[in-house]
C-alpha cells in the first residue's frame, strides 16, 4: 500500500511481502550498458520493474532528436535482462499520476538532474511525495560521450590532424572491475538438457541489428544457453579499420552480458571458431548472421572447423542495420547533435552553478 505518499513494503494479509514495482523513464537513446546498470540497480529495489520510454517527439522537444526511433528504442529496453515490461511513450515529466497508473511505489533515476525544456527538474513531483530514489550513474559512458566519439571519429578520417590521432582515441576511460562483471553476468552454468550454442563477433554499439540476431538465435532451442565470443579491440580494428571498434572490449563485455538472450561472454575470443574452443565449452551449434564472413589473416574460412563437424547455420536476422549505419546516422545529423549535446552541457552546468550558490548561501546563514 501507499500511504501519505511513500511507498512502504506493506505486509499482504496473508503475510506474504507484497511485490514491490519499480518504475523508471527515460529516453534510453543508443542504449549502452549505463542504462542497463541504472536499470540493473532500479530492478534490484523491488521485485518487477516497469520502465518508460519517451517518444521521438518529446525528446525532440526537451533535449534535441534522438539517434534511434521510438520503435528501435522501445525494442532495445525490452531486451535488457532486468526489464519486466516498458511504457512506450512515457511522459518526459514524471508525475504521481503515472506512478499511480502503473501501480508503481516509487521511480529510480541516475544521480544526475533531467531538466525539461524550461530548466525545470522533471522528477520534482516524485521527489517531494517522497517516492523517488536514486542510483548510481555509471562514470565513463553517456549517449552525448558515444556520439562525442562518432563525431571524433568522422573528423580523422576527413582531415589529417597534425597532432595524429590514435587508433584509440576517443574510447572511453570506463575502468572494467571484477565486481562489475558479476553484477552483469548470469552466473550460471550450462544445465544438462541445454542447447549450447556459440557466436563471435564484434557486437560493437550494441544495437537492434545485434539483438535480432541474438533473439533468432536463442529461439533455435528450448533450452538455449547462448555463448558469445567477443573479439579483442586490436582485432576488430584490424578487420573493420577506421577507429573502430567505438566501444572498447570491456564496454561490450558489459553490453552483451545485460542482454536477456545471453548466458555467457568470451573476453577476447580468436577470430576462427577453433576445435579446442568447441571442446572446451561442449558447444552443440555455431551462428552467424547474414552479413559478410572475412577471412582469416591466413585467408582461410572462420567457420571452417564448426562446419566440418555440421553444426554451423547461418541466421536471417531480417535487420540490415549495422554499426556503420549508425555512424552514418550520426555523420548526416552532425550539426544538430553538436548543437543539442552544447545545449545539454549548457543547461546542466547553469543548474549545477545554481546548486552551488544555493549551498553556499545556507552554509553562510548557517555560520
Ligand atoms: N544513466 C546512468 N548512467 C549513465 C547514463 C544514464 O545511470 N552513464 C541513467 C540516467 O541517470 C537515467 C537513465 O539512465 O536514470 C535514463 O537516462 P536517459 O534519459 O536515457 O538520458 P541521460 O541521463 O541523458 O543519458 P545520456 O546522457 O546517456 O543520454
Ligand atoms: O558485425 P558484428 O561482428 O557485430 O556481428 C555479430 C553477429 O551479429 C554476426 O553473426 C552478424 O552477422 C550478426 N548480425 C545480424 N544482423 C545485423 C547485424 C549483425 O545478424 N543487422
Amino acid at each position: 500500500m501507499i500511504r501519505n505518499g511513500h511507498a512502504e513494503l506493506a505486509p499482504e494479509r496473508d503475510g506474504s511481502r507484497r511485490t514491490v514495482r519499480v518504475w523508471c523513464d527515460g529516453c534510453y537513446d543508443m542504449v549502452h550498458y549505463g542504462h542497463s546498470n541504472q536499470l540493473r540497480q532500479a530492478r534490484a529495489m523491488g521485485d518487477y520493474l516497469i520502465v518508460g520510454v519517451h517518444t521521438d517527439e518529446e525528446i525532440s522537444r526537451h533535449k534535441g532528436p534522438p539517434v534511434f526511433t521510438q520503435e528501435e528504442r522501445y525494442k532495445m529496453v525490452r531486451a535488457i535482462k532486468w526489464v519486466d515490461e516498458i511504457v512506450p511513450g512515457a511522459p518526459y515529466v514524471t508525475t504521481l499520476d503515472t506512478l499511480d497508473k502503473y501501480n508503481c511505489d516509487f521511480c529510480v533515476h541516475g544521480n544526475d538532474i533531467t531538466l525539461t525544456v524550461d530548466g525545470k527538474d522533471t522528477y520534482e513531483e516524485v521527489k517531494q511525495a517522497g517516492r523517488y530514489r536514486e542510483c548510481q550513474r555509471t562514470q565513463g559512458v553517456s549517449t552525448t560521450d558515444l556520439v562525442g566519439r562518432m563525431l571524433l571519429m568522422t573528423k580523422t578520417h576527413h582531415t589529417v590532424d597534425p597532432r595524429g590521432h590514435s587508433p584509440w582515441t576517443g574510447v572511453s576511460q570506463f575502468l572494467q572491475t571484477s565486481q562489475k562483471i558479476m553484477q552483469f553476468a548470469s552466473g550460471k552454468e550450462p544445465a544438462p538438457g541445454d542447447t549450447i550454442i556459440y557466436v563471435a563477433g564484434a557486437f560493437d554499439l550494441f544495437h537492434i541489428g545485434h539483438i535480432d540476431f541474438l533473439d533468432k538465435v536463442h529461439s533455435l532451442a528450448p533450452k538455449p544457453y547462448v555463448i558469445v565470443g567477443l573479439h579483442f579491440d586490436q582485432e576488430v580494428n584490424h578487420y573493420k579499420r577506421k577507429n573502430y571498434p567505438i566501444m572498447n572490449i570491456h564496454e561490450r563485455t558489459l553490453s552483451v552480458l545485460a542482454c536477456r538472450y545471453v548466458s555467457e561472454v568470451v573476453i577476447g575470443a580468436p577470430y576462427s571458431v577453433t576445435a579446442d574452443l568447441l571442446d572446451h565449452f561442449k558447444v552443440d551449434l555455431v551462428c552467424h548472421g547474414k552479413t559478410e564472413v572475412l577471412p582469416d589473416r591466413d585467408g582461410s574460412d572462420p567457420y571452417a572447423e564448426p562446419k566440418s563437424r555440421g553444426i554451423f547455420q547461418t541466421i536471417n536476422s531480417e535487420n540490415n542495420l549495422t554499426t556503420d549505419d549508425i555512424v552514418q546516422r550520426i555523420i548526416k545529423n552532425r550539426l544538430e547533435y553538436e548543437a543539442r549535446n552544447q545545449k545539454k552541457e549548457a543547461k546542466e552546468l547553469a543548474v549545477f552553478e545554481a546548486q552551488q550558490r544555493r549551498g553556499k548561501i545556507l552554509e553562510e546563514q548557517h555560520n
